[in-house]
């Protein structure tokens, strides 16, 4: 019996790349995820706005049972999570350091491109957690707010997809990055245009792997998950702020039609 339910959520469909490595990492544990459709996308809200986000869907997740919570959205862990976990008795993991950490792990050059939202990048938030590892690591953030509507809307190869991502990354090839931090969980869904685009000389780095392997040892140095909690098949749990039927297609279109969830929307407080 797993002692663990952890909780995921975002604005949309992005956080589903980061339930995805829970999935094949812990696959014993049931899973809650909470996309908050209601108002995505994040990226243009103020500070304000999403920490009251985050404050009601962690108040709603945690009365559904939810025992460990992973920011599944780059912009939340931005700007929230500190805030968070202050006010709230779970533990919780966000993108950001994981993410930074692999950054700096791929880099050979210590040339790092980050395509974020425009709420993210207001923070530099990256910046300053790969800088703190690696002094005088040479970042160059861009933010990338055409991207997420495309994804919401299944749209991955679209050709205005595509001039959106020439727009956001030829600027970065000019840089010589070698790596670039996919610093939205919308964007690995369009993983295979990007690396198109930039060529086999750029290492693209997904936080998400980083950070379900970070949550999966604080969960276990916890005493929430044992060696042996894994194997069994369970029952996961999807809600959203709107639309539950438009998010469930989204859904679909994005992980192959195979992907059969069932959502519940639910009202939050605004
Ligand atoms: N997927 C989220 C992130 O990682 C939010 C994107 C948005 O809604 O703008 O930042």
């Amino acid at each position: 019996m797993a002692r663990c339910t952890i909780a995921l959520f975002d604005s949309g469909v992005g956080g589903l790349t980061v339930a995805g490595r829970v999935f094949e990492k812990m696959p014993g544990l049931p899973v809650l995820y909470f996309g908050d459709t209601a108002h995505v996308p994040y990226g243009n809200r103020s500070p304000e706005e999403l920490v009251r986000y985050a404050d009601n869907i962690i108040r709603f997740l945690s009365g559904q049972g939810a025992t460990y919570i992973i920011f599944a959205c780059n912009t939340s862990s931005s700007l929230s999570l500190e805030i968070m976990r202050a006010r709230h008795d779970l533990p919780m993991m966000g993108l950001i350091a994981p993410g930074a950490k692999a950054a700096v792990s791929s880099t050979r050059k210590g040339r790092i491109g980050v395509i974020a939202t425009q709420a993210t990048v207001n923070t530099g938030a990256y910046e300053q957690a790969i800088c703190t590892l690696s002094p005088g690591t040479a970042v160059y953030s861009v933010a990338a707010p055409r991207l997420v509507p495309f994804v919401e809307a299944g749209l991955l190869d679209a050709p205005a997809t595509e001039q959106a991502l020439s727009d956001y990354l030829l600027p970065l090839r000019e840089k010589e990055i070698d790596t670039l931090v996919l610093g939205c969980t919308h964007y690995p869904f369009l993983r295979p245009a990007i690396s198109r685009m930039l060529g086999p000389d750029v290492t693209l780095v997904d936080p998400a792997e980083a950070t379900v392997d970070a949550a999966r040892a604080d969960m276990l140095d916890r005493g929430l998950l044992t060696a042996g909690d894994a194997g069994e098949p369970c029952f996961h749990r999807y809600f959203v702020s709107a639309d539950a039927l438009g998010f469930m297609q989204a859904a679909r279109s994005l992980l192959g039609s195979g992907a059969d969830i069932d959502v519940q929307e639910v009202c939050l407080p605004d």
